[in-house]
């Protein structure tokens, strides 16, 4: 009777287990800052406050902006870094002598308005990356 009762209880335990496993891997993916943003409010912010220096296809338009599409020097460092970057929290490593004024220069954008050009940028021009 006891050892019903225990492999009952083993069962339950490792049911449990499984369970936690499973939401800590979809918290893993589809469940960052950036997947939760809004990639079409994003295309609105971009065109009104980043196209002037990183052109409208993302390709860059100054001297010392670069194409969105194959720059890894920051993108490869992931989401987290490149909103820290733009927003301005900290510097980028190797800024060309007129480095990107924090936020695009417009103090008003909300973190909420960066994440959600960022999303845009990540369909936009990184193609999902
Ligand atoms: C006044 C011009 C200017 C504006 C406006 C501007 N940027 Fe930038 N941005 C730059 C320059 C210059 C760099 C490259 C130098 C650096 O990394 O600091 C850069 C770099 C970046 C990078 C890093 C890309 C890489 O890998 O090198 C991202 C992402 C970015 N900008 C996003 C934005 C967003 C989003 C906006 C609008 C909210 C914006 N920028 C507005 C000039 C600008």
């Amino acid at each position: 009777m006891k050892i019903m009762a225990l492999m009952r209880t083993s069962i339950f335990l490792v049911g449990a287990a499984s369970l936690a496993f499973s939401g800590a891997l979809s918290a893993k993916e589809g469940d960052t800052e950036i997947d939760r943003a809004d990639p079409s409010a994003g295309k609105a912010v971009y065109q009104k406050n980043c196209a002037a220096c990183h052109g409208a296809d993302g390709k860059g338009a100054l001297p010392g902006t670069s194409d969105f599409a194959t720059s890894d020097r920051l993108f490869g460092q992931g989401w987290e870094v490149v909103f820290r970057h733009v927003s301005g929290e900290h510097p980028s490593p190797d800024s060309p002598p007129m480095p990107m004024p924090p936020r695009g220069g417009k103090a008003d954008l909300t973190d909420q308005d960066l994440w959600n050009v960022l999303a845009y940028i990540r369909q936009a021009f990184r193609k999902g990356k």
